[in-house]
């Protein structure tokens, strides 16, 4: 048996001898140009004239093309309401204008030189505030309501509200966006892309090319991290080398430089958020009302999904009887922003995280106790405010388990010793939790299928609409394939992901592939299983299975088969009346888990470090332990990025200033926690395919423990109203809030 085994990653030898191909590793075809495309260096502009003639005349240029070259001009994973090459309004910085084709690198510089455009430039709205101001949004606003609020907030004992920001986050995946094009028979054309979402890619270049969605193949081997980036975001640079096959029936492709794949693509939504929470004497919370405002960037995108998740995390493990959540996207002159890991859930969660540890600190209470008070229970105590029922709840157990292993009153005790008697350094320590629901949340994405196929030697071919982007959902099928069919796992090869092959994939995202793929893979397997032991039975004896696989063949027995999954139980219902709002099923389960961080702050620069991090989940019964324990520690390390260092710096008109590693800080090596202890409770899951549960997204909002104890520390010296403190906790955030503080506290005693 190889489920619930350390099986190494199946690109593990690849990746650490450089063997593993990605689409800029693919050898340069005969006759393949190079594509790039002319961007907008306004955020908001109306193109008063654009003459593409002169570059169309430089020697090496093969073809030069604007949106008037394509059959259609719009796309978009939820609304199609994003043009790919703009028409006469330019709708943020970054957005493609005309697509280059040439053989040389040169040939695209001097082109992008020589194309003429001017611009009627219009004032851009930048900020969340300024679309507020402005009308501007994204669709309506939607709710989420239970109880009576109002009532709550007038008898609660203390009402505390606030605004709550957090930053945005760049994907930081280390392969840019890059897709190479060629050219078939009768307008065919095979497409590799270095995408998470093949049907997508797929269905937009017929769609903008004039082609039948049959007519479009596409192939994704690996990315070298997607994080949400290449969900949606793919797309583009996979249509403009599909649009340069198409027109000069030749291979193309693209490759992102780092600096142009910053400023071009959209990020992690940055929110901006109001809230009120109401809470009695001993901290339990009686009313919750979130105003949840994101930066959806110039287009959709996937932000009202985004939008849909925070809504749905923003009570995250804790009941709360009073609720009223608002959710709106507004509509700026960013570039589109877009899935990244958590999805809206880290914007959501962090926003009540905050609530607590500020309830904490009014009280003058442990933050702990509060957080443990308010967990998600028993009944009544485990009803969501969209009326889920938390089943199978381990919160209660991963805080108590967690507070045990690390010490954490003793710890309190030691960081409020420290705080006391350190006149240059300030300690923080915070236990927080996640409870992250896992399903799209949109009902009909919840499908996949599987095609198995066995061959004459015995070994087996399977093929899923999953997406392998460093996860391991790859090495996951693998083992389930091999366990269901009872074969070496040696004998099993995952093919290449391919349209052709998996019709009408979901992306891989929302942490399911493995539980959707794989749960696909499982059945086609049984099914085979199931004919193999006919077959077994018809002849008797002890055959190998190479011996079955022969009886099989020349009893014509079919030795392939295809398997479907599509999620039970999920149900999910927006009421346009803003009485209630959205309610219903929309998850299959919960990923759970507890983190506890204690960092340490220099009073007089603001510089932070973690000391130390416990984290605990609830992951099931994992199918593969040394994958789950990667995706644990690199999700909080990404997750930790975006708490603290990473910070995306604007000029006034737009203009994305930390568009590179030399102003852009993801963590390091350094800044990982000194001691760092992750592991997770046995807790078989009863609802998903091998007892499993997902893991890719969940670990990074385990990461907010890392503010929260940020915030904790600030309380120090906040003079006993709740420290305020934005998201991420720079370095400079935090000298900020410490001067503030320390100059109202003197002013408060002289
Ligand atoms: N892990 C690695 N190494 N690279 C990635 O790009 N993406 C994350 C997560 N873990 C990612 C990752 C995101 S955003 C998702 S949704 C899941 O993996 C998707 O894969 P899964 O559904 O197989 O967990
Ligand atoms: N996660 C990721 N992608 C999605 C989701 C989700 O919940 N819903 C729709 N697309
Ligand atoms: Mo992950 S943000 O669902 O790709």
């Amino acid at each position: 048996m190889y489920i619930g085994k350390d099986v190494p990653h199946d690109s593990a030898l690849g990746h650490v001898t450089g063997r593993s191909l990605y689409v800029d590793d693919m050898p340069r075809l005969a006759h393949e140009l190079i594509v790039d495309f002319l961007w907008s260096p306004h955020a908001h502009a109306t193109i008063l004239s654009l003459d593409v003639e002169p570059a169309r005349a430089i020697e090496g240029v093969a073809g030069v093309y604007t949106y008037r070259d394509l059959r259609h001009n719009r796309l978009g994973p939820i609304d199609q309401d994003e043009p790919l090459l703009v028409e006469d309004t330019v709708m943020f910085r970054g957005q493609p204008i005309v697509v280059i084709a040439a053989e040389s690198r040169e040939a695209i510089r001097a082109a992008k030189a020589a194309i003429r455009i001017e611009y009627g430039v219009l004032r851009p709205i930048l900020t969340i505030e300024d679309a507020i101001a402005a009308n501007s949004y994204l669709g309506e606003s939607r709710f989420i309501r239970r109880g009576d609020v109002d009532a709550a907030f007038a008898s609660a004992d203390h009402v505390i509200e606030g605004i709550f920001e957090n930053g945005g986050q760049d994907h930081f995946y280390l392969e840019s966006q890059a897709a190479l094009a060629t050219p078939g028979e009768l307008g065919a054309l095979t497409v590799l892309s270095s995408t998470q979402h093949p049907t997508e890619v797929q269905e937009v270049i017929a769609h903008l090319l004039g082609l039948d969605m049959s007519q479009v193949v596409v192939q994704t081997k690996r990315m070298g991290g997607g994080f949400g980036g290449k969900e949606a975001q793919a797309t583009h640079p996979a249509v403009m080398v599909a649009l340069v096959a198409q027109k000069l029936g030749r291979p193309a492709r693209i490759v992102y430089d780092k600096d142009s794949d910053m400023h071009v693509t959209g990020k992690r939504h940055p929110f901006r958020n109001r809230y009120r929470a109401g809470f009695t004497r001993a901290g339990e919370l009686v009313a919750l009302r979130v105003e949840l405002y994101s930066d959806g960037g110039a287009y959709a995108d996937l932000s009202p999904a985004v939008m849909a998740r925070a809504m749905t995390h923003a009570e995250n493990a804790y009941f709360i009887p009073n609720v009223d959540i608002r959710g709106t996207v507004c509509r700026t002159n960013m570039p589109p922003n877009t899935a990244f890991r958590g999805f809206g859930g880290p914007q959501g969660v962090a926003t009540i995280e905050n609530v607590l540890e500020e309830i904490a600190q009014f009280l003058g209470k442990d933050a702990y106790d509060i957080r443990r008070a308010n967990c998600y229970g028993d009944e009544p105590r485990n009803t969501t405010p969209y009326c889920q029922v938390v089943e199978n709840n381990t919160l209660p157990r991963l805080f108590t388990e967690l507070a045990d292993r690390c010490d954490y009153r003793a710890r309190m005790k030691a960081v409020r010793a420290f705080n006391a008697e350190s006149k240059t350094q300030l300690k923080g320590l915070a236990l927080t939790a996640v409870k992250f629901g896992i399903s799209f949340n949109t009902k009909f994405l919840n499908q996949a299928s599987a095609l198995v196929n066995i061959y004459l030697d015995g070994s087996v071919q399977v093929s899923t609409g999953a997406t392998e982007m460093g996860q391991g959902v790859n090495t996951k099928i693998r083992q389930l394939v091999a366990d269901t069919l009872g074969v070496q796992l040696e004998r099993v090869q995952v093919m290449v992901t391919s349209t052709e092959k998996s019709n009408n994939a979901s992306a891989t995202a929302a942490s399911s592939a493995a539980d959707l793929n794989g749960s696909a893979a499982v059945d086609a397997c049984s099914r085979l299983r199931a004919r193999l032991d006919e077959v077994l039975e018809r002849h008797g004896g002890n055959p190998s299975w190479e011996e079955l696989v022969m009886l099989a063949y020349h009893d014509r027995v079919s030795l392939g088969e295809r398997g479907f999954y599509a999620t039970p139980r999920i149900d999910w219902t927006w009421l346009s009346s803003a009485n209630t709002g959205g309610y219903g099923h929309p998850f299959l389960y919960f990923t759970m888990g507890t983190a506890c961080s204690e960092v340490l702050i220099d009073r007089f620069t603001g510089t932070m470090k973690v000391l130390r991090s416990d984290v605990l989940m609830d992951i099931g019964r994992p199918i593969n332990p040394g994958v789950d324990r990667g995706q644990l520690v690199g999700g909080f390390i990404q997750g930790m990025g975006w708490v603290t260092t990473e910070e995306l710096r604007y000029t006034e008109s737009g203009e994305l200033l930390s568009h590179s590693p030399t102003t852009y800080k993801i963590p390091n090596v350094h800044d990982v926690p000194e001691v760092f202890n992750v592991d997770w409770i046995e807790h078989e899951n009863p609802v998903n395919v091998a007892g499993s549960k997902a893991v890719g997204e969940p670990p990074l909002l385990m990461a907010i423990s890392v503010w929260c104890a940020a915030k904790h520390a600030l309380s120090f010296v906040a003079n006993g109203t709740p420290a305020r403190l934005r998201l991420p906790a720079t370095n400079e955030e935090l000298l900020m809030r410490i001067t503030e503080y320390t100059k109202r506290g003197a002013a408060v005693a002289g």
